[in-house]
């Protein structure tokens, strides 16, 4: 069952409210008024999943093959995780930081989810972590990389299934410098994701010698790329570094390849740039070298056994959101079954979801102690219309977690 919420769903818009203890069964501070609530979930009743994705706006894909990666795992377990009855509500955050708060809200406030599972853009991410830390609500992330997450935000309830921002550009410094790349422009969009993923780039290429010959960026989510990419030309660097995903990314790589650069100078990029978008990008993404977490012909059994049962399901190929959204469920499933099914045992299920060891399609992966994956960073390029994979760019990266307090 999946109820969706729409943005007239506005009861408890705005209130702040605060949950105290752990579990479902905690003291709830609700506009004001301080009351001991029920256990909030009877032993039968089924998990109450929140999915809070973008379903529309330049990475309504993104959310889409999530949600489908998702109920994909959920599926195969028969509807249920953990031996429990799953049930979905599901809301819309556009991308919208500055709605983020009052989403978030809405599903742990009113629809008093047992956890939730989102999101895409790591500007709402930021603010969905807040308020899981503020009322003690399980949040898996299943993209967005902001890398505060799993670093000064950190907590023991707050799960990653995707890759930090840093995590998945640092192994790209030193594979540019190694191709021979002295100097490099960089261009992405000015939010948290680009900014970090760029500084990532910036750390891995300058570390092995590499110099940045200059820096563009436009505001999210706008894709006028004309005057910056007549910059590219005039700085006439050795290769240029690129953050753009959805639908900015088939835009940017077309822009690129319609001004002639990418027979000039090579485009190197996160992952984003060309997982999911490929299709639409056609010719114009050929030779396009990326690191990421996936890519489409990684030769495990766990991969062929998703590419075949999520083409099965939607009729697309999967790509690495449907991966991180598949994996969230996966690593929900280990705390549920550890726990036989009792959500209203959080501590153990947490304690066993930060030993988890998930036979991804990704590879294997298993948790840091700021609760970020660590796995396999690999080169991928575009030949034949997909992501190939090249090489292993920097094997079972962990993100340093900087400033998270958590231990082992
Ligand atoms: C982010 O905002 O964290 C993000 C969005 C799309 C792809 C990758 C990262």
């Amino acid at each position: 069952m999946t109820k969706k919420l729409t943005n007239s769903d506005t009861n408890l818009v705005g209130m702040s409210r605060r949950r105290f203890l752990t579990g479902t069964a905690g003291l709830t501070i609700l506009g004001g008024a301080s009351h001991f609530p029920m256990p909030a979930l009877a032993q039968g009743s089924p998990l109450k999943v929140g999915l809070m994705l973008p379903y529309s706006g330049t990475f309504a894909k993104l959310g889409k093959f999530v949600d489908d990666g998702f109920r994909l795992y959920v599926e195969q377990q028969g509807g249920k995780l953990g031996g429990r009855e799953v049930s979905f509500v599901q809301v819309d955050d556009e991308s919208k930081p500055e709605a983020a708060t009052d989403n978030m809200n809405r599903l742990v406030g009113r629809e008093k989810v047992d956890v939730v599972v989102g999101t895409v853009h790591s500007g709402v991410a930021m603010a969905m972590v807040k308020v899981a830390r503020d009322t003690n609500t399980m949040l898996i992330i299943p993209n967005a990389g902001a890398n505060e997450a799993t670093g000064p935000m950190c907590a023991p309830h707050v799960f990653r299934t995707s890759f930090s921002n840093w995590q998945v550009c640092y192994p790209m410094g030193k594979v540019v410098a190694d191709a021979g790349h002295k100097k490099v422009v960089t261009i992405t969009w000015r939010y948290a994701a680009g900014t970090q993923m760029v500084d990532a780039f910036k750390e891995g290429f300058t570390k092995a010698g590499g110099t940045i010959a200059g820096e563009l960026a436009l505001p999210f989510p706008e894709v006028e790329f004309q005057a910056l990419i007549t910059q590219i030309a005039t700085l006439k660097p050795d290769a240029v570094f690129a953050f753009f995903a959805g639908g900015g990314a088939v835009k940017f790589v077309k822009d690129y390849a319609a001004a002639g650069l990418n027979k000039s100078i090579p485009l190197y990029g996160a992952g984003f740039l060309t997982d999911g978008t490929i299709a639409a990008q056609g010719d114009a993404a050929t030779g396009i070298k990326t690191t990421l977490h996936y890519a489409d012909n990684i030769d495990n059994p766990a991969n062929k056994a998703f590419q075949g049962a999520f083409k099965a399901k939607t009729g697309n190929d999967g790509d690495i959101y449907a991966v991180q959204g598949f994996d969230g469920a996966a690593l929900l499933n280990v705390g549920l079954t550890a726990v036989k099914g009792d959500k209203a045992a959080r501590e153990t299920m947490v304690t066993a979801m930060r030993a988890a060891k998930l036979d991804s399609p990704r590879g294997p992966m298993s948790f840091s102690k700021a609760n970020n994956p660590i796995q396999n960073i690999y080169l991928r390029e575009v030949k034949n219309g997909r992501n190939e994979l090249v090489s292993i760019a920097q094997a079972n990266v962990e993100d340093p977690a900087r400033g998270c307090k958590l231990t082992g």
